[in-house]
């Protein structure tokens, strides 16, 4: 039976980028569809324009009982998830010193702890119907550490670790997971992290759509680790065989922000 074909699919930041290009690819592949974001007047122009079984629960993931209360209002709506898309996220570059407190907690607390604990919250439901997908949107910033983007490198990295880590742990459930791990992509990401203006913006970027599909052909595979495109696959593959001093210098030419902030 088809890992997503009238199965219902939860998608977090589907307001835009990589987690709108994934509703749009899994309501053409016939899921019925959960939309989860803050910016409630996005999902829900998107509900309307994809049209048929769309649900949109809006909500902040970096509250404390954000993940909990999206849990609940699925469980208060009697919808069973069956792929679980945790793609919400964001990043900002800039010496670890100086960023605000609240923005680097901000980082951990959607990239890692609102992933983790929807997760923790949706998987018990998964193994008991001996049957779902979990997709943690990760990033190439996972592979090694990112000067100049250290919260987001260290989140990402924390949650690649989850989830191969429980990749073996559901071996024999019917429960798969997938870290997928997008190079540079076209999205609203540049602009609030700040990365539009560091070198790493001039390397080439893939679209939100060509991502959402790798991971979805990916799903189909039952691929653990999915690196859309070549060329990301490519540089990811070289990162083990290089000294670390020397990822790390490349990494911090590639997102130092320059002293104008050009
Ligand atoms: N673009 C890239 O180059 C790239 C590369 C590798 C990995 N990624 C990863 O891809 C994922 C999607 O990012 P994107 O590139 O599509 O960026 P994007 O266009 O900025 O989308 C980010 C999404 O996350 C949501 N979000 C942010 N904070 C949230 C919060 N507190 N509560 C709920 N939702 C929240 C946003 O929705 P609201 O603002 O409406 O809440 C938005 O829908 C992220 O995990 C990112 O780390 C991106």
């Amino acid at each position: 039976m088809s890992r997503l074909a009238g199965r219902r699919a939860l998608v977090t930041g589907a307001s835009s980028g990589i987690g709108e290009a994934y509703a749009r690819a899994l309501h053409a592949r016939g899921c019925a569809l959960v939309l989860v974001a803050r910016r409630e007047e996005r999902l829900r122009a998107l509900a309307s324009e994809l049209g048929g079984d769309v649900q949109v629960v809006a909500a902040d993931l970096a509250a404390p009982e954000g993940p909990q209360r999206v849990y609940e209002g699925v469980r208060a709506r009697g919808l069973a998830v069956d792929v679980l898309v945790n793609n919400a996220g964001l990043g900002h570059t800039g010496r670890f010193e100086q960023e605000p407190l609240a923005a680097i907690q901000n980082i951990l607390d959607v990239n890692a702890r609102a992933a983790m604990m929807m997760t923790r919250l949706f998987l018990p439901d998964m193994v008991a119907r001996r049957q779902g997908v979990v997709v943690n949107v990760v990033s190439t910033s996972a592979f090694q550490p990112v000067p100049f983007l250290a919260v987001y490198g260290a989140s990402k990295a924390f949650l690649l670790s989850l989830t191969e880590a429980l990749a073996t742990e559901l071996k024999d459930t019917g429960v798969i997971v997938q870290a997928l791990c997008p190079g540079l992509t076209a999205t609203e990401f540049q602009g609030v992290a700040g990365t539009d203006r560091v070198p790493f913006n001039r390397t080439g970027s893939m679209t939100p759509a060509a991502v959402a599909a790798a991971s979805i052909r990916g799903i189909e595979r039952g691929s653990l680790r999915v690196v859309p495109g070549l060329s990301n696959r490519v540089l990811s593959a070289l990162v083990p065989l290089t000294p670390g001093w020397l990822v790390r210098r490349i990494g911090a030419k590639l997102f130092q922000p320059s002293p104008q902030g050009h």
